[in-house]
């Protein structure tokens, strides 16, 4: 079996490690545009090239002969890679362009969850220009600014926390609303957020492990958006502030998206669909959904994966998905190290080690992020996030505590949250 894995984050290189792990011993390959030095260790070829450029992906799959295709991050998806390679007849997992607007377009998939839908988001409003966009900001304060397109997580913007003025609102939204033509305002939610993956044929659904992902830069939620500086899971793969309730209707949600999207545009929905919910004081509700896994919550749950990795991709892209997938019941707990001054003035070419044997003994993972690899242990940081170390135990105040104490060992150049995760769940 050999298998393309397309990206080059901690996310794929879990996908790569999962597959790793697979008794099928498969043979992996990834396109990659800039080479990740776990990927390239796991894998018998790789190449660089834009993750947007279909026509390439297709030719080094073709190339390859691959048997299977996984896509891990969202841009391949939103500029139509599963179209462009399923009709050249590979197995994809990932939903095609159509489906995949649900997270590259905001304003659609709030259009979407109202009409087939029906429950589950904020109020929110669309606006097309500067003037209505003031009219609406000036008796709506408390509201939350979304870009409707791809922004890497990193495009929201709560207003009174990270905009403190209207004016600075406003500045924000022009270039968006000049590019985009409109922008995303939506009622801000208080609450714990929580991720909720689940892999699907586009029939079935199997839910995955919730995880706490922490988006914010710095310690105590503050600071700008990240694509996530760490995140948390539990045993019982639920968390401490969702109840089983709660759980079922964020479930809900999820298995009805993917019924109803692959119903409305008549194609099945393949791969993984993330809900992004926030648990406020009158149940989950959805703040985004991506069609992809999270990073890094797809490295709490791969890691805990007890089903053969390469027959649970296998059978979303044959759209007959195994009945039973399972997954270890060990809490995780997952930190990103990345570059000081990261998102916004990142330190990019600063070489630091990794003691990686160390860090095996201590029972500690690491999943290289955006780094290239100068000489063995030593790596140079870009501006993006650098490497995520994970540890599993059987609770998450155990798995802190093996970070905590493994992170003593690391050169202080780069920058972790300490704070991660914020344990409700001691137990
Ligand atoms: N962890 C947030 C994301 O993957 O979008």
């Amino acid at each position: 079996m050999k298998i393309l894995v397309v990206g080059n984050g901690a996310r794929e290189h879990a996908i790569a490690a999962a597959l790793s792990r697979s008794p099928q011993k498969p043979r992996i390959f990834a396109f990659m545009s800039t080479p990740n030095p776990g990927i390239i260790r796991l894998a018998e070829d790789w190449i660089a090239g834009e993750l947007t450029d279909v026509e390439a992906i297709a030719q080094y799959s073709k190339k390859t002969n691959v048997d299977l295709v996984i896509f891990g991050p969202e841009t391949p998806l939103a500029a139509g890679a599963v179209d462009g390679l399923e009709e050249k007849g590979f197995l994809c997992v990932g939903p095609r362009k159509a489906l995949a607007r649900l997270e590259a377009d905001k304003a659609f998939m709030r259009e979407f969850m109202a009409k087939h839908i029906g429950w589950g988001y904020p109020q929110w409003w669309t606006f097309t220009n500067p003037k209505s966009l003031k009219t609406h900001l000036l008796s709506h304060p408390d509201v939350v600014i979304k870009p409707v397109g791809l922004t890497g997580g990193k495009g929201v913007r709560i207003l009174g926390k990270q905009i403190s003025s209207l004016e600075e609102a406003l500045e924000y939204a022009r270039s968006y609303l000049e590019h985009e033509g409109r922008i995303l305002v939506e009622e801000r939610l208080h609450g714990e957020e929580f991720s909720l993956m689940v892999f699907t044929d586009g029939k079935k659904v199997h839910a995955m492990p919730l995880v706490q992902d922490y988006k914010f830069a710095y310690e105590g939620d503050q600071g700008p958006m990240t694509g996530g500086m760490g995140s948390y899971s539990c045993a019982d793969h639920l968390l401490p502030f969702v109840s089983p309730n709660d759980y079922e209707i964020a479930l809900e949600i999820v298995v009805k998206t993917v019924h109803e999207l692959s119903k409305i545009f008549g194609i099945p929905y393949r791969g993984v669909l993330y809900g992004q919910f926030i648990q406020t004081d009158v149940g989950p509700r959805v703040i985004e959904f991506n069609v992809r896994f999270g990073d890094p919550e797809a490295i709490n749950v791969l890691a805990l994966l007890e089903t053969d990795a390469v027959a649970v991709f296998l059978s979303i892209a044959t759209g007959d998905l195994l009945e039973e997938i399972k997954f270890a019941h060990k809490a995780t707990v997952c930190r990103y190290l990345v570059p000081q001054g990261y998102p916004d003035n990142p330190e990019a070419g600063i070489i630091f080690s990794l003691p990686l044997e160390q860090l095996a003994t201590a029972g500690v993972e690491v999943y290289f992020g955006s780094v290239t690899e100068e000489a063995p242990g030593k790596y140079r940081t870009t501006s993006s996030r650098s490497i995520a170390l994970l540890a599993q135990a059987d609770t998450p105040l155990e798995a802190k505590s093996i970070l905590d104490k493994a992170l003593d060992k690391i050169p202080h150049q780069l920058y972790w949250r300490r704070d991660i995760p914020r344990l409700h769940c001691g137990s």
